[in-house]
Formats: C-alpha cells, structure tokens, sequence
C-alpha cells in the first residue's frame, strides 16, 4: 500500500487543490483524503501523514478540521508516524493572523507525533503569524489569494524536502 496519506480539510476548495498537486509530486505514493467525511482507521496504516488546512475566523481552524482534529489526535495510535503540515491562508487581508491554521494543528499534535516540514519565513509578507517560531514556519504556507505565482516553486522545493525527512 502507498506510504503517504494527505489529509485536507477546505471550504472554498483551495486546500484541496493543493493537496492534489502535492499528492501528484510524490509520483503515486501518496493518497489524499477529505477530512469532512473521513475516519480515523481509514488512515491508520500510513505511515507519513501531510495536513493540510485554511485558516478561517480570525485565525481559527478549517471548520471541517477542527471537527476532525480533536478525534485525530486521540484516537490515532502514532506509534512510528510522521507528519508534516501546510496551510492556506491570505496574507493581505488576514495579515495578522496569516495562516495560523498551521500553528493550531502543530499545537495539538507537537507532544504526540514527529513533525517535520518546517520551512524558512523568506519570500513571505504579512504582519504576524502564531505559526512563525524563531523564523521558521512550523510548516508550508500558501496564499492562493494573492501569491498562487509563488505556489508551484514552493510546492515543489517542500516536496523535495519531505522527500528527505520522510525517512
Ligand atoms: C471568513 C474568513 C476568514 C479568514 N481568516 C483568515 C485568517 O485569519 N488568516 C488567513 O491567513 N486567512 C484567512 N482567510 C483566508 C483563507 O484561509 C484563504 O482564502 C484560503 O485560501 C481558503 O482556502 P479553502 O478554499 O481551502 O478554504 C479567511 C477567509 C475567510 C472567508
């Protein structure tokens, strides 16, 4: 069976065509499900797990993750898995709380799971992130809204990276 389960959860459908482009760069071992109709035993036997989510409120969780979420991290057994995060968020209109969606998920799970996939604040402009620690994003930003000229590079140098501590 394939090793890579990406998990999103959207509401305008841009976490989901994200993750279907990363899905299609880990060259079919990757599969991709929609936290809004998904069960924690479906996933179980992946091993590395990409998390992919907006931002909506004012720095508030995907509404389907954040029903997801609470029932992911206590009834997933992550013995030996590892996950990486990405989030969707806009940087112009949400500047102060850019794609915090990746700090929530992160918060949830950093005691009870590897988290891999941090990537470097370079390239972005905004004004503050709960997600940025010491310079790093805990994971992969995208702003479909105003950067999805930026993703393709970005998508593709994260997947390099996975590839990497995916290990
Ligand atoms: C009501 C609302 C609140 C939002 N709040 C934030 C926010 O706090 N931070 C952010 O980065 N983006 C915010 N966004 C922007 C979305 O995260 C962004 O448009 C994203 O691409 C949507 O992805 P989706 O289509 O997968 O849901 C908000 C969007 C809406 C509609």
């Amino acid at each position: 069976m394939k090793k890579i389960a990406i998990l999103y959860g959207t509401s305008g459908g841009n976490t989901e065509s994200i993750a279907n482009r990363i899905k299609e760069k880990f060259d079919g071992d990757a599969d991709v499900f929609d936290v809004g109709n998904l069960s924690v035993a479906e996933v179980q036997p992946y091993k590395y797990f990409i998390l992919g989510a907006s931002t909506t409120g004012i720095g508030d969780l995907q509404e389907d993750w954040d029903s997801f979420l609470p029932t992911f991290s206590t009834k997933m057994d992550f013995t030996d898995k590892t996950i990486a995060i990405f989030g969707l968020g806009d940087s112009a209109s949400f500047s102060s709380s850019y794609a915090e969606s990746i700090y929530v998920i992160h918060d949830q799970l950093k005691d009870k799971v590897k988290i891999v996939g941090e990537t470097p604040d370079v390239g972005y402009t905004y004004d503050d992130s709960l997600a940025v620690v010491n310079g790093k994003w805990l994971g992969l930003p995208l702003d479909e809204d105003n950067e999805y000229d930026e993703s393709e590079k970005r998508i593709t140098q994260w997947v390099e990276q996975l590839k990497e501590e995916f290990a």
